[in-house]
């Protein structure tokens, strides 16, 4: 593994799993771009990587705002001659069921999650191909693989992740350009905290099969690995992430079990 002065640029830096992907790659000495909303919490984070590195910066961006993100990657672009990492890793969960969530709240997940990661990819594309290549990863979830209950807005912005990268990956592989879906199951973070209920507003929870999770500074350590191996799509969790598998080989049995599934 060598992310020693590799220019990452990190989303959702913030907290979870890209503060924890943060302080691992500045451990290997990469110089790091942190963005998400909130400026106070990347602050704390950058001050964690400035004790290993010191080429760590914050540039806050909306993921749900396309000229706000539009506007970040210009003043990134101008500051960076080149970007080796994109890791698009900024998103927010959904604990409300199908019928009562009205199609504003599933926008502004699809908007966050999908059309986010979409608006900075494309702006950040043809600086890697410029420079001669370039890595992105996105990261989904295993309900990106499946359906489950009181995700269905969120569900379907990581479903729609695969295939937005899968044909990303397909088009410019002749440009150097390499891409990895990172694909998670339960990780010890504040995202079911930070999901939003029917009311577009914050469920402040955390769920118990989250708690049981698998910590998040474990994850980031197997998502760096993955990175390194260049994978094209990693699954990072529990015994959970084997439900991507029998959705895939036994779909009756998926179906079964996906009716008796604990919505938590
Ligand atoms: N934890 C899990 O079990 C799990 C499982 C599968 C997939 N994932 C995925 O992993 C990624 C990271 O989540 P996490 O588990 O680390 O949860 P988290 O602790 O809630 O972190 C989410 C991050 O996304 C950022 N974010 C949310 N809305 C944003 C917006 N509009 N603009 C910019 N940044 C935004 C947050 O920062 P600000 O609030 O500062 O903006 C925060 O840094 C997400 O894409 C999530 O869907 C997590």
């Amino acid at each position: 593994m060598n992310f020693n002065n590799k220019i990452i640029w990190i989303t959702g830096a913030s907290s979870g799993i890209g503060r924890a992907l943060a302080i691992k790659f500045a451990k290997q000495g990469a110089s790091l771009i942190l963005s998400s909303r909130d400026e106070t919490k990347l602050a704390a984070v950058k001050n964690e990587c400035d004790a290993y590195t010191n080429n760590c910066a914050i540039f806050s961006i909306d993921l749900s705002n396309e000229e706000n993100i539009i506007e970040t990657a210009d003043k990134v672009l101008k500051n960076y001659n080149r970007i080796d990492y994109l890791i698009n890793n900024g998103g927010i969960s959904q604990r409300s069921y199908t019928i009562e969530t009205p199609v504003d709240v599933d926008r502004k997940i699809m908007e966050t999650n999908y059309f986010g990661a979409v608006t900075l990819t494309k702006a950040v594309l043809p600086r890697m191909i410029e420079q001669g290549g370039g890595h992105i990863a996105a990261v989904t979830s295993v309900v990106g693989k499946f359906g489950f209950p009181l995700r269905s807005a969120y569900s379907a912005s990581k479903h729609a992740l695969h295939g937005f990268f899968d044909t990303v990956r397909a088009e410019l592989k002749n440009q150097n350009i390499t891409v990895t879906l990172i694909v998670p199951g339960r990780i010890v973070t504040d995202i079911s905290i930070n999901a939003i209920n029917k009311e577009g507003k914050k469920y402040g929870l955390m769920d118990q099969g989250q708690a049981a999770g698998m910590p998040a500074d474990v994850c980031a350590r197997k998502i760096v690995r993955a990175l390194a191996k260049k994978k094209k799509e990693f699954l990072v969790g529990g015994k959970e992430v084997i439900m991507v598998h029998i959705r895939r080989f036994l779909p009756r049995l998926y179906y079964k079990l996906a009716s008796r599934l604990k919505a938590t």
